[in-house]
């Protein structure tokens, strides 16, 4: 059996976890909204329409901040039309998705679904088909106190307190030819930094997400973020990265490395924002929001009949079904994403509810976990205090994307206080086991509490709504700690999740 040695020690901090590493998406986008987190006529709907199997289901999940309302919906979304009186909001047609929007579901609305679920509201502005005029009335509606036009509009539809909404996203995509009123980088980066420039001036403390590229092979990636952090470097907080993986041509090899391409995203975004901090001798530092990222068969979905000319509401789209492997490789990215926690300081597992999702749901019937759940819900509960980059000695495998890539990957985790640490493991061999030993002396850690793994014999087993326990985690047999060293046995195609204290 294949074998690998990681050592784990506290020097090795990346940074302590901000809980908004563990975000979520929800866009008016298919039935995410509709007929997702909102049914009104459901078993288990409240007053407000939402069905609260969901909201328990999300609260599993462990899910922090929710950005809200789109994605590529916000660039022509009107946030007017969705408050107020239900039976005044008009019906629109939304260009992005081709559907058509009732508006039943808004601002007020969606902030109360975030109270319930525990998480942070994270706003995103259209800057598609509006300007800085209307980011601003939308900041007065959401979070000022009382007194003025627009808050006292919010009082008179029943929300006395404000939202008080900290982060907001500049647009959405902005680089992307099928965005509505996407934008050059030079034209996109003016009117970013004026918008930001004037939401500070309301509110000083807003943390703001500029838009970087959509996926690191779009042709402008780099240049894009270059030039849009030097019209906006000083008037924001964050820039944005998206990314969307699938398995293509049967490569499941390839596939499992998809996380060396979000390493590569970020080691270049990282250095370009740094690049133009230099070049404009700013003391500040931009971080990654990573307000996109998951499993997504794109190329599927375009060639569907998902796509199509018909104006529908809450259509079924992007309703991937996930496997296994899918699962161990979002479980991956996660991974990645704590690894460089330092500078991505945010991020957004995309979507929540029905549209590429860890939850599905039927109308008048079930909701259920696919297996994306849950590498996402166990890292969330389980990763606590630091992160910690572990050392890796391990073999590798030829692959046909990224070249040889390492057999495991693994990131860390401990919290002082509790004494509590976790190690997070994923083994992308097709075919083989491989045991692992984890020096964790360090961290002082004398029992194993939990050892959970997600593998299966198929890798392309998965849960639907015939099945949908099909798969679940398992008990991750014969993991031992002895004299602080750890060892674990990894299956071949596995996520794996280890707590200790
Ligand atoms: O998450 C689905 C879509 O992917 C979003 O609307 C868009 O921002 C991205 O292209």
């Amino acid at each position: 059996m294949p074998q690998a040695r990681i050592a784990i020690d506290r020097t090795m901090l990346v940074a302590p976890i901000n809980r908004r590493i563990f975000g979520s998406f929800v866009e008016h986008l298919g039935r995410c909204v509709y007929d997702g987190i909102y049914e009104p006529g459901h078993t288990t709907a409240n007053e407000d329409g939402f069905r609260l199997d969901v909201v328990d289901l999300v609260k599993e999940l462990g899910s922090s901040t929710i950005r809200y309302p789109g994605g590529n919906f916000v660039s022509g979304y009107r946030w007017e039309d969705g408050v107020g009186p239900k039976d005044e909001r008009p019906v629109r047609r939304d260009l992005a998705w081709h559907s058509l929007e009732t508006n039943q579901v808004g601002l007020d609305e969606f902030a109360r679904w975030c109270k319930l679920t525990g998480s942070e509201l994270m706003m995103a502005v259209n800057l598609g088909t509006r300007g800085i005029e209307n980011a601003l009335d939308l900041l007065e509606y959401a979070n000022h106190p009382s007194g003025t036009a627009l808050s006292d509009q919010r009082i008179a539809n029943g929300t006395s307190a404000p939202h008080d909404i900290r982060m907001w996203c500049l647009g959405n995509e902005m680089d992307g030819p099928w965005q509505t009123g996407y934008l050059s980088a030079d034209d996109y980066g003016k009117l970013a930094a004026r918008t930001a420039q004037a939401l500070k001036a309301a509110d000083k403390n807003l943390e703001l997400v500029v838009c970087g590229s959509s996926g690191s092979t779009m042709p402008t990636f780099g240049d894009w973020e270059r030039t849009v952090l030097e019209h906006s470097y000083e008037h924001v907080d964050y820039i944005s990265a998206h990314a969307y993986y699938q398995e293509r041509n049967g490569d499941l090899g390839s596939y499992l490395a998809s996380s060396l391409d979000m390493q590569y995203f970020i080691d270049t975004v990282v250095s370009t924002a740094d690049h133009v901090k230099n070049k404009l001798q700013s003391k500040k530092t931009i971080k990654i929001s990573f307000d996109e990222w998951n499993i997504w068969y794109l190329d599927e979905h375009q060639a569907s009949e998902e796509v199509n000319d018909e104006w529908r509401i809450a259509p079924r789209q992007l309703e991937d079904t996930y496997s296994v492997a899918d699962a161990v490789v979002l479980g991956n990215l996660l991974i990645t994403l704590l690894k460089n926690h330092d500078r991505v300081g945010s991020a957004s597992l995309a979507q929540l509810v029905n549209v590429i999702a860890p939850i599905m749901t039927e109308p008048g019937g079930a909701s259920w976990r696919q297996t994306t759940f849950f590498p996402f819900s166990v890292t969330s509960r389980l990763a606590r205090g630091e992160v910690l980059r572990p050392r890796i000695d391990v073999g590798r495998y030829e692959t046909a994307v990224y070249g040889a890539a390492p057999l495991v990957d693994s990131v860390a985790t401990f919290d002082e206080e509790s004494g509590r640490a976790a190690v997070f493991l994923v083994n992308r061999s097709q075919t083989e086991s491989l045991q692992v030993t984890i020096d964790v002396a360090e961290l002082g850690a004398s029992v194993v509490d939990e050892a959970v793994s997600l593998h299966d014999s198929d890798a392309y087993a998965k849960n639907t709504l015939a099945d949908q326990t099909r798969v679940g985690l398992q008990a991750l047999a014969g993991a031992v700690l002895t004299d602080g060293v750890l060892t674990v046995t990894l299956p071949p195609v596995s996520w794996s999740a280890i707590a200790l204290k």
